[in-house]
């Protein structure tokens, strides 16, 4: 554990890639005392986010934003000239997708961030990276920037690995589970103990280390937290084949302090613009580097979670009396998960393409990610609301547990479909209720009651 009062005078922050991370980040920094310049490429994000926007969906951020550029302490540029004179401290916040046509990272925003940023560091500079990257990027990185800086040597590169969850980004910000420094000096630890001088001063454990193990301590926990889901869902699988029941067998092992209950949530399964990618990008580089082996169950751990989806499909199939075409399907959710507008990789709407697929008229609703989805999936029909999507519905589906689904009133929904049939695929509703009002239920991994038992 590091010494919280190893602290020196307060630097100046820049944060590029205003993203989720970014914008969340350079708020949260803001907010913490901290004089914060965000940098982006994009001009109508800085427009909007120097206006008091919030450019996408973040319970409490865009009132965080609104104090932090009225205290004077934040604001946005597009120079990269003015973010290299300004900071001290400089956090790389940009993406890492998956590349096109393979399973590996896409590094070119993180290079790009890094080479551009470097042509304007002309003093001691500390350049730290919370993007999520295969190990042995940031040593590649530090070459590069001290190849291409003014101040050559004098600038340094660490590695801060960022876990925040969308939905409770700034309590994940403001509160972490612990701080991770990958740094090659004792300097850059110095410098990375000041600028998080407030949170660990709230006695928040520091783990420092080397570039290479805060690197991948990032992937490992991503690829942990999807293999527990996936184990679950595993599970699920095998209560299928037995008519056994995932949710009390989920619960009676979340009573295991060992085991803990949470990520242990049956249902439909990861999605996101992190998880999936982030297995996908550490299988491909162990395979490179002749570790694959180590890492070959991640492969299962996806397909799992890809099976889940088809399972869901088959459970409106099955509720449908085995043909999908013409048949009105209203799909509840969109979003990867509730409280978030993000629909990267969303098992909800590759659901509801799924079914749309094999023929049936799909209207979607969800509360934050209706333009998202409309956007990238024009073929479906979308709802006002939930009753309206529900209008008429053969099959009721819900793919992402808001809480105003949970809500719902079994019997007022019930007048507005054309059959009181629905699919839990999120484990969200109580079951006795439904089914007491009339609806044919079905869950993932939970026996159908209407079977005789074995
Ligand atoms: C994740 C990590 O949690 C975070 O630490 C990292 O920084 C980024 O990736 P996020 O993508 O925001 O965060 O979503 P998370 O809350 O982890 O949920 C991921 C997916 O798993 C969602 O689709 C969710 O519905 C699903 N999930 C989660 C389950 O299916 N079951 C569970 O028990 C928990």
């Amino acid at each position: 554990m590091a010494d919280a009062t190893d602290t020196t005078e307060s630097p100046r922050i820049t944060v590029i890639g205003t993203g989720y991370l970014g914008a969340t980040h350079a708020v949260c920094m803001a907010a913490l005392g901290f004089e914060v310049l965000g940098v982006d490429v994009d001009p109508d994000k800085i427009k909007r986010l120097n206006s008091g926007e919030v450019p996408f969906f973040e319970p409490g951020l865009p009132e965080m934003l609104a104090k932090a550029l009225e205290s004077g302490r934040l604001r946005f540029t597009e120079s990269f000239a003015e973010a290299g004179a300004f900071g001290d401290v400089h956090f790389v916040c940009v993406g890492t997708p998956q590349q096109d046509g393979s399973h590996a990272a896409d590094l070119r925003y993180v290079y790009d961030a890094f080479g551009e940023l470097a042509g304007h560091l002309r003093r001691r500079t500390l350049v730290v990276g919370k993007s999520t990257v295969p190990a042995g990027t940031a040593d590649r990185l530090t070459a590069l920037v001290q190849r291409l800086a003014p101040a050559g040597k004098d600038v340094e590169v660490a590695w801060n690995p960022e876990f925040l969850r969308e939905g409770f980004a700034i309590d994940d910000t403001m509160n972490p589970d612990r701080l991770v420094f990958g740094v090659a000096s004792a300097w850059a630890r110095q410098r990375l103990m000041a600028a998080f001088a407030p949170v660990i001063l709230q006695g928040t454990p520091v783990v420092v280390t080397d570039l290479t193990t805060a690197e991948l301590v990032k992937v490992a926990a991503n690829a942990f937290l999807a293999t527990k889901i996936s184990y679950i869902n595993a599970m699920a699988e095998v209560c299928e084949a037995t008519g056994a029941d995932v949710r009390d067998l989920a619960e009676s092992l979340a009573y295991d302090a060992r085991i803990g209950g949470r990520f242990l949530k049956p249902g439909l399964g990861f999605g996101g613009g992190c998880l999936p990618k982030d297995i996908r990008a550490f299988t491909h580089w162990a395979e490179e580097r002749g570790v694959g082996q180590a890492v070959a169950f991640l492969r299962e751990v996806d397909e799992i979670n890809q099976r889940r989806r088809a399972r869901t499909v088959d459970l409106v199939v099955e509720l449908s009396h085995g043909d999908l075409a013409g048949k009105r399907i209203a799909a509840f959710g969109a979003a990867f998960k509730p409280n978030s507008d993000d629909i990267r990789d969303a098992p909800a709407l590759d659901v509801a393409g799924m079914l749309h697929d094999r023929g049936a008229h799909v209207c979607v609703f969800d509360p934050a990610a209706l333009d998202n989805a409309r956007r990238v999936h024009p073929e479906l029909s979308y709802g006002e609301s939930a009753l309206d999507a529900a209008r008429g519905a053969d099959v009721v589906v819900l793919l992402t547990e808001w809480a105003e689904f949970r809500e719902i009133d079994p019997d007022a929904m019930g007048a507005v479909v054309g059959h009181r049939r629905i699919v839990d695929g999120r484990h969200a509703l109580d079951a006795q209720r439904w089914r007491g009002a009339g609806w044919e239920y079905r869950a993932l991994g939970r026996p159908d009651v209407t079977k005789k038992p074995r």
